[in-house]
């Protein structure tokens, strides 16, 4: 389970997040939604350590991990993985490389085990007959998938995703989907999803919480957000441009 209780979190005198908690069940899908500058980033790499809250806290399994050290987080990102928005391959390694890195830095691996293993998960991913391509040589859609293996290959227990379908062809990003369910379905793998990609929020998401003016907005399963009559909420499913929200 994932607890973040009453986070503050400012940068210089612009307040991002406003006393936000939420609660992640084990073996769930949760997207957090929001639109654009809304926070939604800030709020998930409170848990892998890439910041900390001015105030409130972070429960991950039971263990605080607000104020660990950088050293610690490195236990926890064993265990938490993260997706980034903006794919972060390094285009000089070849695909396989790639996925084979956070194995050969967390475990003594020799390069051949590494890239074993590496290759098991680009199969996860539909990928294995790209692997000694290149990050330049495909597409955003296939490099997204790489990333994706990347974050899966220590075998986490949780998973932030953020933006996966974003700038995906609709197969692509079925295919996505698809995979962070059967996660969920079949290895009890907790996720954080952050988008705002309806047909994936409404496909997918166990629970969906909205973040608006560093507020959660609404916090429930996918039909709350299907019935509710707040204004805020409506515009944004609906993908509204007039509405209470400035876009
Ligand atoms: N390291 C930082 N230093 C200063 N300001 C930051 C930093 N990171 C984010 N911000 C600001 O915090 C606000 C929220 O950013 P965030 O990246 O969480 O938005 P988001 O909801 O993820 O939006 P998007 O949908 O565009 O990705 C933005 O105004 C952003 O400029
Ligand atoms: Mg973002």
């Amino acid at each position: 389970m994932i607890e973040f209780k009453n986070i503050r979190k400012s940068f210089g005198a612009k307040l991002i997040l406003d006393d936000v908690s939420l609660s992640v069940e084990t073996g769930s899908i949760f997207f957090i939604i929001g639109t654009s500058g809304a926070g939604k980033s800030v709020l998930v790499k409170h848990l892998i350590g890439l910041l900390k809250p001015d105030s409130g806290r972070i429960i991950l399994d039971g263990e605080d991990i607000t104020n660990l050290s950088e050293k610690e987080f490195f236990r926890i990102r064993k265990k938490c993985a993260m997706v980034f928005q903006h794919s972060t391959l390094f285009d000089s390694m070849t695909l396989i490389e790639n996925v084979a890195l956070p194995l050969r830095k967390h475990f003594r691996l020799t390069q051949k085990q590494a890239l074993d293993g590496a290759m098991a998960r680009l199969g996860q991913v539909n990928m294995e007959g790209m692997a000694f391509r290149y990050p330049a040589d495909i597409g955003d859609g296939l490099r997204k998938r790489v990333a994706i293996a990347r974050a899966l290959t220590l075998d986490p227990d949780f998973v932030i995703f953020d933006e996966p379908t974003t700038g995906l062809d609709p197969l692509a990003a079925i295919n996505v989907d698809r995979l962070i369910r059967n996660l969920a379905d079949e290895h009890n793998v907790t996720s954080i999803v952050v988008s705002h990609d309806l047909r994936s929020i409404f496909g997918i998401a166990d629970r969906i919480a909205m973040i608006y003016k560093g507020r959660i907005r609404l916090d429930g399963p996918p039909d709350a957000f299907q019935e509710s009559e707040d204004p805020v909420i409506r515009q944004f499913i609906r993908g509204e441009a007039h509405g209470p929200m400035e876009i």
